[in-house]
């Protein structure tokens, strides 16, 4: 205890000169005082400036300490050496609203994120720099790890947005979730993480770093925990805090997947027994996960909805009961936060899968944790004068080792239930894309099968590969009828399938089998016949060891069986490249570039064919509900109103999975709570109210399966 009594006259006699930030073996020091903090992620291009404040209001509301967020690389930097930090990428005007509101910041630079983003948060132009490895031990991705780093921490110095400053930032992270990565490729991964430490420590915040999942992670950074929970992780110093960096409160959706919940009890729970064991910080990941706008969902085959089963909802709504039980659980440790700083925990036995853990300092103050591990049987605890009841898999929070406060499966908080209500709907105009020919000025003729991302360098989902096949009019096929067996192998994600223009068939991946096949007789007549092979990537590799080798696109082989001469092997003969759509170069999502071609509309619409876009205009619905599309019926494709992506759409992938009923008691994992098999993964799409006008709102879609657009309404989100 004599450590405490230090702190205290530390306190007043530095506190009134200077802002400071470090940490020990029980906590984060925030001008001489230990704190147990409480964070919750958000990340700001996943939500609008507009939406900020009151999202970073109901994160305070909510109990938080802290908002943690990565910073997203490849939306600060689309090309190199040009800067965006402009609308959802204006980080400063975030860490500003955050102080604003009272709250502190983690600023996770990474710059390596995962995060289900593009990537991983890399520029895709970073792969194609000469020489370019990615997180190990490689010059060219040190220098451009370090500059883009360097421009980070210097916009926030500029700005005084680190605590020493007064800012609210006091804590980063270098790298991310490295672990994994350095136990695969060893020695050089090692010493990049030294180098990834040096260097960021060089860099003189003022503040301490951490390397989360990194167990070697070198002083004076600290190693923190991510999962589900966390209580038996320690740090790899005794003089380290013991974190939990991300305790993820749901999971991430997949197109053909169904839609993870995680009952609060559990989270509340994973909450108590972490502290209950010296833990002292603990971040929500998400507390609000928010939307995938545009292209910018990554990891394979994400959707677009972050939603995350946060307690706040992707539409900036409260997930109750979540959020308001979380709250209490904050209130609750806010209470008895002066004894958990002061002393370590006093653990005992009661019973089989029962512990009591007090903390009580000699200042007089108490605080206790009761047990029940159980997750079938509630308990009966004897403590002090007082029995406690204790539902199963629960723990019970006393205040003064007294007054029960909280306990973690005894929900108080009201739940609520949100609807989706029809606000209008719409009459649509035409306009099809067609298959390129191989003619065209923008093609690009190669010998073989090209990567796909080499081609596009990820400006589009789409790469056409277009190729000619001679076929004689003596083939058998012509008498027997037996037309032959086309088979295409792709290293994914998705693929259409056009013979002379026509669409012969469509086939998908899913994240954990990008790959596919597609392998169908086709109808083919004498002389030059057109295959035209769309490949559509449905967002980058965000993590695993070099996944900035993972190939996208066609690579073969292609082959037609069932010829005179047998097998003919397409894979080596010409074929012709075109990146994106036409509609894409004719920015058709646009004001401008919708006006520039003739759409069709009334009885002449496009009907049910593939590859075509549709346009209309709406008027904003009145009020301030959160709003969204609609999309069920439709097939694959992107939205844009106004200019602004809103993201893939994928309703007819449906969920496939196990959605057996879910008990909040027993060790949770993402497969356990799953919802809505059977519905599509994805039904609605956010449209923030910011991006639209009162009136004549232009809304485009791009439809890749040919579904008819008739069935999409626009809903309001209500309670
Ligand atoms: C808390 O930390 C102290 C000091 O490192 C240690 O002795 C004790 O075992 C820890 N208690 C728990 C419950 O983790
Ligand atoms: C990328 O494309 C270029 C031609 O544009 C080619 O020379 C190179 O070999 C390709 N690289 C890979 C890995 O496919």
């Amino acid at each position: 205890m004599k450590i405490v009594l230090f702190l205290v006259v530390c306190c007043c006699v530095y506190s009134s000169i200077k802002a400071t930030v470090s940490y020990d073996d029980k906590a984060i020091i925030i001008n001489g005082r230990r704190r147990i903090l409480m964070s919750g992620s958000i990340h700001y291009p996943r939500s609008t400036p507009q939406m900020w404040p009151d999202l970073i209001k109901k994160a305070k509301d909510g109990g938080l300490d802290v908002i943690q967020t990565y910073v997203f690389w490849n939306g600060h930097e689309p090309s190199p050496g040009k800067y965006n930090f402009e609308g959802r990428y204006d980080l400063v005007k975030f860490i500003k609203l955050i102080q604003e509101a009272g709250l502190y910041a983690h600023l996770r630079v990474g710059p390596y994120v995962c995060a289900e983003w593009n990537f991983g948060g890399l520029p895709v132009w970073l792969k194609y720099v000469p020489g370019m490895s990615f997180r190990t031990d490689n010059e060219p991705f040190k220098i451009a790890m370090q500059r883009f780093t360097e421009k980070i921490v210097n916009m926030m110095k500029s700005e005084n947005l680190f605590e020493p400053q007064g800012g609210p930032i006091i804590m980063s992270q270098i790298e991310n979730e490295y672990g994994p990565v350095e136990w695969d490729i060893g020695a050089p991964g090692k010493a990049y993480s030294k180098w990834a430490a040096h260097m960021a420590d060089g860099l003189k915040t003022g503040v301490p770093w951490i390397m989360c999942k990194q167990e070697d992670a070198p002083d004076p950074m600290i190693d923190t925990c991510n999962g589900f929970y966390c209580e038996k992780f320690t740090p790899n110093k005794p003089y380290k805090p013991k974190m939990f960096t991300e305790l993820w409160t749901g999971w991430f959706t997949e197109f053909g997947g169904p839609i993870p919940t995680r009952p609060v009890e559990d989270i509340a729970y994973a909450v108590a027994r972490f502290i209950q064991n010296n833990g002292s910080f603990v971040n929500y990941y998400m507390y609000h996960g928010g939307t995938n706008f545009g292209r910018t969902a990554g990891g394979l085959f994400i959707t677009t909805s972050y939603d995350y089963d946060a307690p706040i909802d992707e539409y900036g709504l409260l997930n109750e009961p979540k959020w308001g039980h979380l709250r209490d659980l904050h209130s609750t440790i806010k209470l008895v936060e002066p004894a958990l700083v002061s002393a370590y925990p006093t653990v005992t036995y009661p019973g089989k899968n029962q512990e009591i853990h007090v903390f009580k300092p000699k200042s007089g103050i108490c605080a206790a944790f009761l047990s029940n591990y159980d997750p079938h049987f509630s308990a009966r605890m004897k403590f002090g004068n007082t029995q406690y009841h204790l539902p199963p898999w629960s723990i019970s929070i006393l205040h003064s080792c007294k007054d029960e406060v909280f306990n973690t499966a005894k929900i108080k908080a009201p739940t609520t239930q949100k609807k989706m209500t029809p606000v209008g709907k719409f009459r649509w105009q035409s306009y099809k894309e067609e298959a390129p020919s191989s003619e065209e000025s923008d093609t690009l003729a190669m010998i073989g099968l090209y990567e796909q991302l080499n081609v596009t360098r990820d400006a589009s989902d789409y790469l056409w590969y277009l190729a000619e096949v001679d076929i004689s009019p003596n083939e058998h096929f012509f008498t027997n009828g037996q037309f032959p067996l086309l088979t295409v192998m792709s290293a994914g994600h998705a693929l259409h399938v056009f013979i002379n223009n026509q669409m012969a068939g469509t086939v998908w991946g899913s994240l954990k089998n990008p790959k596919l096949t597609f392998s169908q007789n086709v109808k083919l007549r004498a002389g030059v016949n057109k295959i035209s092979l769309l490949s559509v990537s449905v967002g980058l590799a965000n993590v695993g060891t070099h996944f900035e080798t993972y190939n996208v696109g066609i690579l073969g082989p292609i082959t037609l069986k069932g010829l005179n001469e047998g097998t003919r092997d397409l894979t080596k003969q010409q074929w012709s490249y075109k990146v994106g759509l036409n509609g894409e170069t004719l920015g058709l999502h646009t004001l401008d570039g919708s006006s520039s071609v003739e759409w069709l509309q009334g009885s002449i619409v496009a009907q049910k064919q593939p590859l075509t876009w549709y346009k209309t205009t709406f008027n904003a619905p009145k009020g301030n509900e959160p709003l969204a599309f609609d999309m069920n019926g439709m097939g694959k494709g992107q939205i844009w109103v106004n200019g602004e992506g809103l993201g893939r759409y994928w309703p007819a992938n449906k969920a496939h999975g196990n959605c057996d009923e879910c008990s909040y008691t027993g060790i949770y994992n993402e497969n356990k709570c799953n919802r809505y098999c059977g519905d599509p993964s994805q039904r609605w799409y956010h449209v923030p109210r910011s991006w639209l006008k009162p009136n004549d709102n232009l809304l485009v879609i791009f439809e890749e399966w040919g579904s008819l657009p008739d069935w999409i309404t626009l809903v309001k989100r209500t309670i």
